[in-house]
């Protein structure tokens, strides 16, 4: 499976997001990952709709909105109509989840399932005869710029297994603090898409491009 990149936009620099999404989709990124953050899930506020809605305008990208936000289910077709191609939800946050992934289906657009870190990754297993990706995180949600928790490589086999058992072929994601001294390691896990926030936007274009070639080198090898 093609190993895709998601430049997490959270570590853009607002005044010039235009620009730098620009940078790292030249480069060669397929996903645009955009973390909604409500302030109660997670301690952060980061923004909502109408920034999906803004992007969607200039933008061909896929993007990737991962909501942290608690009952999910009632933005779901909000941010369908702001133009989210995929929209993930965590099943802590949830009423429920089955419902959420057919909300999610029937405005189109693909559905993904995350936990948090201190959720047993089997808990998502009831999940993935429906759900399109499955997305592991790798630091405590809220946050960018936080280390890689190592215990997250252990987890991303275990989903890569729970992924092979269902038969069906679900996107592995893994978000929280990948850089390109640890890439590989994600990869080697079973990861096939990346998402990377702090070690891409302080040089966008350069850095998704170094990105990039490790991810299609290793799509080859
Ligand atoms: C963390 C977010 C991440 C974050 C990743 O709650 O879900 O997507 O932007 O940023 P880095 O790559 O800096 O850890
Ligand atoms: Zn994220």
């Amino acid at each position: 499976m093609e190993r895709i990149l998601a430049p997490s936009i959270l570590a853009a620099d607002i005044m010039r997001l235009g620009e730098q999404v620009e940078e790292v989709r030249q480069a060669g990124a397929k996903y645009l990952h955009i973390d909604v953050m409500d302030g109660v899930f997670v301690p952060s506020l980061s923004y909502g709709v109408c920034v999906v809605e803004s992007i969607r305008k200039g933008c061909d990208m896929v993007l990737d909105v991962h909501l942290m936000i608690v009952e999910p289910e009632r933005y779901i077709e909000a941010f369908a109509k702001a133009g989210a191609d995929i929209i993930t939800v965590h099943l802590e946050a949830c009423v429920d989840v089955k419902d959420a992934i057919s909300r999610i289906h029937s405005f189109g657009c693909r559905a993904g399932v995350t936990v948090k870190p201190g959720t047993p990754v089997e808990a998502v297993e009831e999940y993935l005869d429906s759900a399109d990706l499955l997305l592991i995180m790798s630091v405590e949600p809220g946050f960018g710029g936080q280390k890689y928790f190592p215990e997250a490589t252990e987890r991303i086999r275990q989903a890569a297994e729970l992924i092979k058992k269902s038969g069906r072929q679900l996107r592995l994601e893994v978000d929280g603090g990948i850089t390109l001294d640890n890439v590989r390691e994600v990869l080697d896990a079973g990861a096939d898409v990346i998402v990377s926030g702090s070690a891409i936007f302080n040089d966008p274009g350069n850095n998704a491009a170094a990105f990039m070639k490790v991810l299609n080198r290793y799509g080859a090898e």
